[in-house]
């Protein structure tokens, strides 16, 4: 792994700090109907350092933690860990996270020249329906992940991100939707 202060992030330089954000919009199950929760939000982003796979393959690492808690009654609703990776090369994104309900999901991306500079960077990944996707027995049998997708906008001061969850759950399936802008701090 390389220092954390010389690796070449490209479009990851820009989520690197803290960001916070009150705008949230969580869609998720009941038993009974979805439910729609507005939330806030802390992410902080930190420098991995770089590293490479088989000797060819160089990914620059961003990691971060995030936060989310309902503005209505300030329990946390959504607690997730992951990183970023950017395949300069192959001008490949990846984004790996995992939530502690018993699940970890694998995303990729193209990322082409027009879609980033060194002010603003669009990301788009995607994980399922055949890969991308770990979750335990129950979360199979109960809770089920179908499929996930993400598109994040980040400039010098704002991030804002909109994903969808695919789910298979109370014997129907819905799509838990998730949005937020942030603001750096
Ligand atoms: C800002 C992001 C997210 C928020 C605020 C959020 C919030 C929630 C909430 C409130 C529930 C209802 C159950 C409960 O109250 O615990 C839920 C359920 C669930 N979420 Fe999320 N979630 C987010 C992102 C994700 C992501 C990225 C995934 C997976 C890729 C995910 C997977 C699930 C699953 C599988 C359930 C069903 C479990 C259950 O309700 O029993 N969520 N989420």
């Amino acid at each position: 792994m390389a220092n954390e202060n010389t690796a070449d992030y490209g479009p990851l330089e820009l989520l690197f700090g803290t960001w916070k954000g009150d705008k949230g919009t969580d869609v998720s199950p009941e038993p009974d109907d979805d439910e729609t929760s507005p939330y806030y939000e802390t992410i902080i982003f930190e420098r991995g350092g770089d590293l490479d796979n088989a000797a060819t393959q160089v990914l620059a690492i961003a990691r971060y933690h995030l936060i989310v808690k309902r503005k209505s009654n300030d329990e946390i609703i959504h607690d997730q860990v992951g990183y970023w990776l950017w395949d300069k090369e192959n001008k490949t994104i990846m984004h790996s996270f995992t939530i502690p309900r018993g699940m970890a999901v694998l995303t990729t991306g193209k990322l082409h020249d027009a879609q980033w500079n060194d002010k603003k960077a669009t990301f788009e990944v995607k994980a399922g329906k055949d890969s991308g996707i770990v979750q335990t027995d129950f979360m199979l049998r109960n809770a089920k992940t179908l499929e996930f997708t993400q598109k994040l906008t980040v400039s010098q001061t704002e991030l804002s991100y909109s994903q969808t969850t695919a789910l298979d759950i109370y014997g129907r399936k819905m799509d838990h939707t998730d949005e937020n802008t942030l603001t750096k701090v």
